[in-house]
């Protein structure tokens, strides 16, 4: 049978009755503390079948290899696609050389920098790092180092500032000190119009603060791909660090776009998370499809996406510091895959990839879970939990894996409409109410979801989960025959700002249907 006709009945299969709930869909990934549960899906083993077939005409783990070879994969923009050399430490792996002369360089300035050996304009050791930065240069540092904060000592603070609008940098630097303030620039084209105004701004209030001095200069460090810019900017040539056009964005953060990260908790923290990213990729690479679980996840998200119309995927982690996780994967997952067009330039026959939203459990219960297990949408779901908790309080972290595991279950059993009219008349509602009542109460269940549980957090651990959704995007990609390393669409807005700001001041609009606003801007801002 084919996938469209088994997914004619996929909606009947009731994960329940389906013989999967075993141990079996239960792995962990090898040389890393991750757990991967798949049991809980719309799937039988015909579907697997017919799931693993596609795999082998696609030639899904060729095509990773070829990537991870050195392949032009990114053929629109002319480039190779191997941020997994970042975290492979063979001596003969891709750019070795490369990567390893900068990962020395990073060690060597992180040290020193937490070490007290780098001073600033005012002789004094720096206690705050601020990474200016956005999108990829952004949301992965933000998130691995608010997941390792409970865990790891901090060397230094580290803070985050990319929105353009300057509530974000005023609200970092109002509780900063200049003089033990470190910027860390982190643009990979150093042409970033939000990154280098705060870049400009972050410059401005060090120059009111400490005086126009051309030590200014220590407070700076730079990563780009373009060095002579950020030099141009005012970085030490000594204080850049390179970043490669073989890197995407969103795959940069195990790149020197981690400086920040390293700097905050030392940069064999900073190794560890490249250690584990290495254990996922090489896990990805080489397991067969069944016992594979970035091949698994990439799957499933094909599957519900394109044959049973799911529009989203839900991710909950059940950790408060992994509470950026779900903003770090949907510019993974939708800057790489949100694409109309094949590799080839024809228009795809297939959705885009879903929607990735969540937020951190047990928050969302008390909002949107109502929809997730009442409402008509079919919305895969990934539950990520951590076994053990990095602070302990009492009895918080045993309600914190209880209130996951029991999602998990409500999204299995649901509640059905008899039980629930017997538990009311039990109450002492009559037969008529009860019944009345009852359809509101019914929870279908049956509702796909996956676990994904590490015994502890750790760099080693966060490092493998982060690798292994970067590794299910991209088969994901190769599924649908897309590009998953350009990002064409957002150039348009950035053309159109560029061109909006002359509008702004002069309050005369060039711009069809903005002539309203853009004259009450002028006059509001004369
Ligand atoms: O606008 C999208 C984007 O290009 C992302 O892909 C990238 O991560 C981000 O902007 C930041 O770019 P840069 O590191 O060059 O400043």
């Amino acid at each position: 049978m084919t996938l469209d006709q088994l997914a004619t009945k996929a909606r009947d299969i009731h994960i329940k009755q389906n013989n999967r709930l075993t141990e079996q869909y239960t792995q962990k990934l090898p040389q890393t503390g991750l757990w991967l549960e798949t049991q809980r899906h719309l799937r039988n083993s015909d579907i697997d079948d017919a799931l693993y077939e596609l795999c082998d005409q696609v030639q899904l783990l060729d095509k990773l290899e070829a990537t991870r070879r050195g392949a032009i994969s990114n053929p629109t923009e002319g480039r190779q696609v191997l941020h997994t050399a970042l975290r492979d430490f063979d001596s003969n792996a891709l750019h070795h050389d490369e990567v390893s002369a900068t990962l020395a360089a990073m060690n060597a300035y992180t040290n020193r920098v937490i070490n007290g050996e780098v001073l600033s304009a005012t002789g004094k050791a720096f206690t705050d790092v601020v990474n200016i930065g956005i999108g990829g240069s952004h949301l992965g540092p933000e998130m691995i180092y608010a997941a390792l904060k409970p865990v790891y000592e901090r060397k230094l603070n580290a803070h985050f500032v990319s929105n353009v609008d300057a509530t974000d940098l005023l609200a970092v630097i109002e509780d900063l000190n200049p003089e033990t303030t470190l910027f860390v620039v982190a643009s990979k084209t150093f042409t970033t119009s939000e990154t280098l105004t705060n870049a400009h701004s972050a410059m401005n209030w060090l120059r009111s603060n400490l005086g126009d001095s051309a030590v200014l200069n220590t407070h700076f460090a730079a990563v780009s791909a373009a060095p002579e810019k950020a030099i141009e900017f005012g970085v030490a040539s000594d204080q850049v660090f390179p970043l490669w056009d073989w890197v995407g964005g969103r795959y940069s953060l195990w790149s020197s776009i981690g400086l920040a990260v390293a700097i905050a908790y030392g940069f064999d923290v900073f190794k560890s998370l490249l250690e584990g990213a290495f254990a996922a990729d090489d896990h990805c690479l080489t397991a067969a499809y069944a016992d594979n679980a970035g091949v698994q996840l990439a799957l499933l998200s094909y599957w519900y996406t394109q044959y049973l119309g799911a529009q989203t995927h839900c991710v909950l982690p059940y950790d408060h510091a992994l509470r950026l996780l779900p903003d770090h994967l949907q510019q993974l997952q939708m800057e790489s895959n949100g694409k109309s067009v094949a590799l080839d330039g024809s228009q795809l026959d297939k959705h885009s990839t879903p929607v990735v939203w969540g937020a951190a459990g047990t928050n969302g219960q008390h909002s949107f879970h109502q929809l997730l297990h009442q409402g008509t949408e079919l919305i895969p779901t990934d539950i990520v939990l951590v076994l053990t908790a990095a602070q302990s309080l009492g009895e918080h972290h045993k309600l914190l894996v209880a209130n996951g595991l029991a999602q998990s279950q409500a999204f299995v059993e649901g509640k059905l409409e008899a039980d629930i009219i017997k538990e009311l008349i039990a109450g002492g509602m009559s037969e008529n109410d009860a019944k009345a009542l009852a359809p509101h109460k019914v929870i279908a269940g049956n509702r796909p979801h996956t676990i994904i549980a590490m015994d502890a957090m750790n760099a080693v651990n966060l490092g493998a989960l982060v690798a292994l959704y970067e590794n299910k995007v991209e088969l994901e990609a190769i599924l649908m025959g897309i590009n998953a390393y350009d990002q064409w669409g957002v150039e348009l807005g950035k053309v159109l700002a560029k061109e909006m700001v002359p509008q702004l001041e002069s309050g005369e609009s060039t711009s069809d249907g903005y002539d309203a606003l853009i004259e009450a801007y002028a006059n509001l801002n004369d």
